[in-house]
């Protein structure tokens, strides 16, 4: 089985700040790096560090190539990804604050240029039964969903960053759902999601729009909770001190699919995610931070 993410890479531009900057307000960052992101070049990284043989196919210009170095060292397969030396590469401009909360501002580049020739390229080496993972960085993903399940691959869907034309793609086609508060409740038509009973609620709900699918809802410190055929699973945050929470979510997302789609159950892989972003959160930067299967494994939680 293979992992597909065709999706994002982004050069991150992050700015360290004792608060969000407000509108009209100027203020001085503490401190600024450049380092390797994007939502899908994140998960990618997810899940070749959780362990499974995972592909990363992106748009991007030459000023990112070294994004594609980094993941291949991680044991990515890049070799999908189009490089065009008529694009820049997709870049972010993050904020992170005392607490590690951020704001991020995308600058697409190659990221929202890809072309149907170029889908039907990065599709040709994939078969039944190999999982895509798609996030709302790129363009066409309409299109990408309905190729990928003629061909018969899982589809695992982060509608991130949320816009309400996402309402119109074909989701029926979904087969695992990857969806924090805000994305959960603008599926279901706009309820407010704050308490335990509301999240359960929801997953019930969104389980019966989409019946047979895996539904993941993050709710943040609240926690995050997963519905599929065997039931409904909850697993708590884990408190570590955050330094920066950017990557977070992606961290999750790579690691609970990989661990669901090898045989774990829907408690093991929500617990198993939830390790791997809360370690990923006690450390700087997105894709970096990301830690592999077995500092997972082996991090002694009781010491907490
Ligand atoms: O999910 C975190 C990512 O979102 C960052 O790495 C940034 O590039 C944006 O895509």
């Amino acid at each position: 089985m293979k992992f597909l993410s065709l999706g994002s890479l982004n050069i991150d531009r992050v700015y360290h700040v004792d608060h969000i900057v407000k509108a009209g307000e100027t203020i001085s960052s503490t401190g600024s790096s450049r380092s390797a992101g994007g939502k899908g070049a994140n998960q990618s990284a997810a899940l070749a560090k959780s362990g499974v043989c995972t592909y990363f196919a992106g748009k991007i210009g030459r000023d990112g190539t070294w994004i594609l170095d980094l993941l291949s060292s991680y044991g990515v397969d890049v070799s999908r990804t189009i490089v065009s030396d008529s694009t820049g590469t997709g870049e972010a401009i993050i904020q992170v604050d005392a607490s590690g909360q951020n704001s991020i501002i995308i600058i697409a580049g190659g990221n929202r240029e890809f072309t149907s020739d170029d889908i039907d390229g990065i599709l040709s080496g994939f078969a039944e039964g190999d999982v895509i993972v798609l996030q709302n960085e790129i363009n066409r993903i309409g299109e990408i969903m309905e190729k990928a399940s003629k061909i018969g691959m899982r589809i695992a869907f982060n509608p991130s960053p949320f816009e309400e034309s996402l309402l119109t793609l074909p989701l029926g086609l979904v087969d695992f759902f990857f969806l924090n508060e805000i994305e959960a409740s603008a599926i279901m038509g706009g309820s407010v999601l704050k308490t335990d009973r509301d999240f359960r609620a929801a997953a019930e709900r969104l389980y019966a729009m989409f019946p047979g699918k895996g539904i993941v809802i993050t709710a943040g410190r609240g926690g995050a909770y997963y519905r599929d055929s065997s039931g409904l699973y909850f697993s708590p945050i884990i408190d570590l001190p955050a330094a920066d929470t950017t990557g977070a979510g992606d961290t999750f997302l790579g690691y609970f699919l990989s661990s669901i789609c090898c045989g774990k159950n829907g408690q093991e892989a929500l617990d198993t995610a939830s390790r791997a972003s809360a370690i990923a959160v006690s450390r700087q930067g997105a894709m970096e931070a990301i830690p592999f299967i077995c500092e997972v494994e082996s991090f002694d939680w009781h010491m907490q």
